[in-house]
């Protein structure tokens, strides 16, 4: 299948997910990393996961050799690493060859790739709203990824999150809307990895294993955002907080007893969970009250 050919810079996580679903959806990929041996080694390992069909991948030593021909090229490597990158990028491109230059980065916009813009190419962003971990695989359909950029550099964004049959977010121009919409991902994303890690804590204390915990915790996870597909947050929402049971929030925080890590995160989430049942109209002000005095 034709499609644009990729350079894709980088040998983390990141680059790991990406080079096998492109490579899945058939696209050439070239692969640099400023170690010779992580590129390699990533192409090696990804070759061996992706079907027949699969598009070209090959690590290539020379940066300047890897760029040759490219349509985008894709950085990914780490936030602070992509305005040194792009300015490496824009040096190492031949004569008139302009490729269309995307990072990956979440949290910044175009301003980075200023070294490569300066150079005559398009810029932009393209974000995989998906937590990335290197060896694990991503099934890209379906997923997510917020664009950026010039509009020739957001319609190859575009394209490149089409191929791997992900949804495209468009958002806001500027680096506060990216940084916002960074905030917000990071949040949920991470933070319901914390969430799950205190909760472990707490089924401990109850006595649980950690390995039954974890297959408990992540059912009842997983229930969450199968309802929060369907219904707004104000709807999904179960639990005391939304009840007003003062009484099982005064229990909870002493079976926490010494472990004042979690009794914070779980004063904080508890009095967010307050605005977001009294916000619905779920819970008077006199129930919120009695929570808030147990909290306080
Ligand atoms: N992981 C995720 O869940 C995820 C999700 C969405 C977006 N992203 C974004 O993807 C990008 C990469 O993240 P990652 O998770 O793949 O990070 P990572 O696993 O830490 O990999 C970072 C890569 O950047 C390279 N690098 C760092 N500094 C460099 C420099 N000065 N010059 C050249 N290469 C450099 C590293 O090379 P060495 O190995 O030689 O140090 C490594 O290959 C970031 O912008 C991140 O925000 C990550």
């Amino acid at each position: 299948m034709e499609g644009p050919r990729i350079t894709l810079v980088g040998a983390g996580a990141a680059a790991w997910s990406l080079a096998c679903g492109l490579r899945t959806a058939g696209l050439p990929v070239a692969l640099w990393s400023r170690r010779a041996e992580a590129a390699r080694d990533l192409a090696q390992r990804a070759r061996a996961t992706a079907p027949d069909g699969a598009g070209e991948l090959r690590a290539v030593p020379e940066l300047g050799d890897a760029l040759a021909g490219a349509d985008v090229v894709l950085l990914a490597v780490s936030d602070r690493a992509v305005g040194e990158v792009a300015a490496r990028v824009a040096a190492a491109l031949a004569g008139g060859h302009r490729p269309a230059v995307l990072h990956t980065s979440g949290y910044h916009g175009v301003e980075p790739l200023a070294p490569a813009r300066a150079a005559g190419c398009a810029v932009g962003g393209l974000h995989p709203l998906r937590p990335l971990v290197a060896d694990v695989a991503t099934d890209w359909a379906g997923g997510w990824f917020a664009v950026v950029g010039d509009e020739a550099a957001a319609a190859r964004a575009r394209e490149l999150a089409d191929r791997l049959g992900a949804h495209v977010l468009a958002l806001a121009p500027g680096e506060r809307a990216k940084h916002a919409y960074h905030a917000g991902a990071a949040l949920l994303s991470n933070g319901a990895v914390g969430l799950f890690d205190a909760a472990l804590a707490c089924l401990a204390r109850a006595g649980l294993g950690r390995d039954e915990a974890r297959a408990a915790l992540a059912d009842l996870l997983a229930a969450n955002v199968e309802h929060l597909r369907r219904l707004p947050p104000e709807r999904a929402l179960t639990g005391p907080a939304a009840r007003g049971a003062d009484r099982v929030v005064a229990g909870h925080l002493e079976a926490l007893g010494d472990d004042a890590e979690v009794a914070r995160l779980y004063r904080a989430v508890t009095e967010y969970l307050l605005g977001l049942a009294r916000a619905s109209g779920r819970l008077g002000e006199d129930g919120a009250a009695d929570v808030r005095r147990v909290l306080s």
